[in-house]
Parts: structure tokens; C-alpha cells; sequence
């Protein structure tokens, strides 16, 4: 069996952060979410892992390597334009030949690992097997219509949902799903759709089942999902302390203090991670918060965010909640005369003062 991992796309709810990196190289709880479906697929023993990238794919070669990292052998897949998922599958015949495959889409997130859905893909002796996972807004996603044990049909964002899935991005296919995606046409957005694919197989008698996700599953394409997907990581993350805490400073819960890391005069609550070099310093760190590496934070609080690496936060007067700071970003009080509030934002930035 072979994996077919997606880096590609256009990330365009996730601007500006998008702007410089591509989404799947995000860090959540400091590791890039592509890491995240890679360690999956590993896991599960598969060796031969494709990865779909856009136009700027080298920088996603360039964070990931050979696959060595994880005992895997990466083949690059470019896509000329994000054409769609199908489109994705369609480039990808080549690379897969005869294989059974998982099609694991990069910016999708999982609890637990994905064997589950293996041995039921391999038991029922299936076409193609999907995972789905219930959620409040099956609309925004790729959704099952389902009679007994049966899906009967599968439509792509629905206005009027048939139910209260949403088929997730791990899906299993034998070669089936060639045939498929070389028959279908553009949906009216101008992508060929997976779920497009889907309901051909179904249409043509094909074998499709499917198996639910019991624990969390999330698809982190906006600001909110990623913010949550960190919350739910952070939730299964141990304490574990490299860097120096001072006799100030008071650490509770599970919090990941890494290598270099001081935390001087501060309070941090878990769970929370401090990246390599990072230093606080009269400062308050909060649940469910992810420092990366070198920032420096001082008489400040920032809590239920992310802050990439080499961020600056000084003497803040007010709360950082619910917020992602992009790379190198400074957030620091203006004491200048007249008082005022200063923003040298990039494109598509949001501030919300109060
Ligand atoms: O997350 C699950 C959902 O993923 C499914 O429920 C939907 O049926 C499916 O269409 C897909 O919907 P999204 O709108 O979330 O797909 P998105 O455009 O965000 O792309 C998903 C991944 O595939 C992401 O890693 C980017 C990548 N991609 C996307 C397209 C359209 C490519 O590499 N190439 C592409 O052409």
C-alpha cells in the first residue's frame, strides 16, 4: 500500500499567513502540519509516500526532505494548478501503479492513528473506503447521504445537507478510483471534486463503505480550526522541561519547556509549549498556548494562541487571546506622544482592538 499526501492548494482562508509559508508547513503545538500525516502513514508501515505540491513546492521538499525522518521514501508530485482533489488523484496514476493507496489530504488532523480504517478498507474487500466524522457544519464539507449501512449518494459543500457528516480526508482506494476521476467533469467552481469521484463509483456499482472517526478529526483550513486543532494537541501533550525555570516562576500543569528556553519571574499555565530559546520574562503564559522557538516575551499575557518563531510581545497592557502571530511578528507598547496605535500589517491581516 502507498500514500498520497496533499501540500498543495491555495490556503487562501488562512491569509496572511499564507502569504509567506505555505499552510501545511503551519506549525500546530510547534510541528508543521504536514509532519502530522506523515506520522501517520508511517505508522501504519506504508513506505512509499507521494506529496502533492503547488507551484511553491520546493519549500515543502525543503522542510521535508527524503522522508528519511520518518522512515519513509518521498516521491514530489507537482501540480501545476490547484485543480481540484480528483485532479490531485488523476496526476498522481503514475506515481500509485497498481497500488492500493490511502489519499490522506495534508491539512487534516486525527486522533489516534489510521489502521482501523485499513483493515476495514482490506476486510470488506472495498473500492473505496471513507471516514467520516459528525459535525455542526456539514455544509463546509464533502457530505454523505447514508440509508441503513449504505452511502447513497455524497454531495461536494451542500446547501441543504443530507446529513450531519462530513466525509473527513482519509480516504482508501484500489485503482477504481482512476477510472473515476478521468470520467468526471468541473463542478460549477471549476475543480473536479473528490466527492465527485465518489458519487461516480457509487453510480457504477462500485463497492464504497465507509467507517466513523470516534475521536476528534479536524480539517484546519481557517484561523479558528487551527487555533483548536493546537488546543486538542496540547490536550494529549506530557510535561517535559529542557530549558531553566527560575525560583520566580510558577509552572503548572503540562507544560513542554524546550531546550534553551528561561522562564524568568513568570506564570505559565498548562498545557502550553515554549519553543528553543524562547524567553518570558514577567510575563503570564495561559492554556492552550504555543510559543515557538527564540521569541521574547515580556510583561505580557497571552493565552489560547499560537506565536511562531522570533516574535517579539512587549510590556502589552492588555491580553493576547485567541490570536496567531505569523513569524518574526512584534507586538510591543508604543509610549510615544500623542498616544496612539501604530499597525504595519500585511495583506489580509485582522486586529481587533478593545
Ligand atoms: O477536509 C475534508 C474536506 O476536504 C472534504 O470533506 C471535502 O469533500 C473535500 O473536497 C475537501 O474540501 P476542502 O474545501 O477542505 O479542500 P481544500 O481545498 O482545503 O483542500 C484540501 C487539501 O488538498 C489541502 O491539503 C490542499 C490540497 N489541495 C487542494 C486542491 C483543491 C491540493 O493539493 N490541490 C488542489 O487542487
Amino acid at each position: 500500500m502507498k500514500a498520497l499526501i496533499t501540500a498543495g492548494g491555495k490556503g487562501t482562508r488562512l491569509r496572511p499567513l499564507t502569504h509567506t509559508q505555505n499552510k501545511h508547513l503551519l506549525p500546530i503545538c510547534n510541528k508543521p502540519t504536514l509532519h502530522y500525516a506523515l506520522e501517520k502513514v508511517a505508522e501504519v508501515g506504508i513506505r512509499e509516500v507521494g506529496i502533492i505540491t503547488n507551484q511553491e513546492g520546493i519549500e515543502v521538499q525543503e522542510a521535508i526532505g527524503t522522508g528519511d525522518h520518518w522512515g519513509v521514501h518521498i516521491t514530489y508530485i507537482p501540480q501545476d494548478a490547484p485543480l481540484g482533489l480528483a485532479h490531485v488523484v488523476r496526476i498522481s496514476q503514475d506515481f500509485i501503479g497498481g497500488d492500493k493507496f490511502v489519499f490522506y489530504l495534508g491539512d487534516n488532523m486525527i486522533v489516534g492513528g489510521i489502521s482501523r480504517f485499513i483493515d476495514e478498507f482490506e476486510k470488506q474487500g472495498s473500492n473505496c473506503h471513507l471516514t467520516l466524522s459528525r459535525v455542526k457544519d456539514p455544509e463546509r464539507f464533502g457530505v454523505p447521504e447514508i440509508q441503513g449501512d449504505r452511502i447513497v449518494s455524497i454531495e461536494e459543500k451542500p446547501d441543504k445537507p443530507k446529513s450531519a457528516y462530513a466525509v473527513a480526508g482519509i480516504y482508501l482506494y484500489d485503482n477504481s478510483i482512476f477510472e473515476a476521476v478521468n470520467a468526471i467533469k468541473p463542478s460549477a467552481r471549476g475543480e473536479l471534486e473528490i466527492s465527485d469521484a465518489h458519487q461516480y463509483l457509487i453510480d457504477q456499482g462500485k463497492k464504497v463503505t465507509f467507517s466513523e472517526i470516534t475521536g476528534w478529526w479536524k480539517d484546519t483550513g481557517k484561523p479558528e480550526d487551527i487555533l483548536e486543532a493546537n488546543r486538542l494537541l496540547l490536550e494529549h501533550t506530557e510535561a517535559k522541561v529542557n530549558g531553566l525555570i527560575d525560583n520566580q516562576s510558577l509552572v503548572t500543569g503540562n507544560v513542554v519547556v524546550e531546550e534553551g528556553a528561561q522562564i524568568i519571574n513568570s506564570v505559565v499555565r498548562g498545557p502550553a509549549i515554549i519553543g528553543r530559546g524562547t524567553v518570558l520574562e514577567n510575563s503570564y503564559i495561559g492554556p492552550f498556548t504555543s510559543i515557538g522557538d527564540n521569541c521574547r516575551i515580556r510583561n505580557s499575557e497571552v493565552e489560547f494562541s499560537i506565536v511562531l518563531n522570533q516574535c517579539t510581545i512587549l510590556d502589552v497592557g492588555v491580553r493576547i487571546e485567541n490570536s496567531l502571530l505569523g513569524v518574526a511578528s512584534r507586538v510591543v507598547r508604543a509610549d510615544s506622544r500623542p498616544r496612539s496605535n501604530r499597525f504595519m500589517t500585511g495583506d489580509q491581516s485582522l486586529i481587533e482592538i478593545c
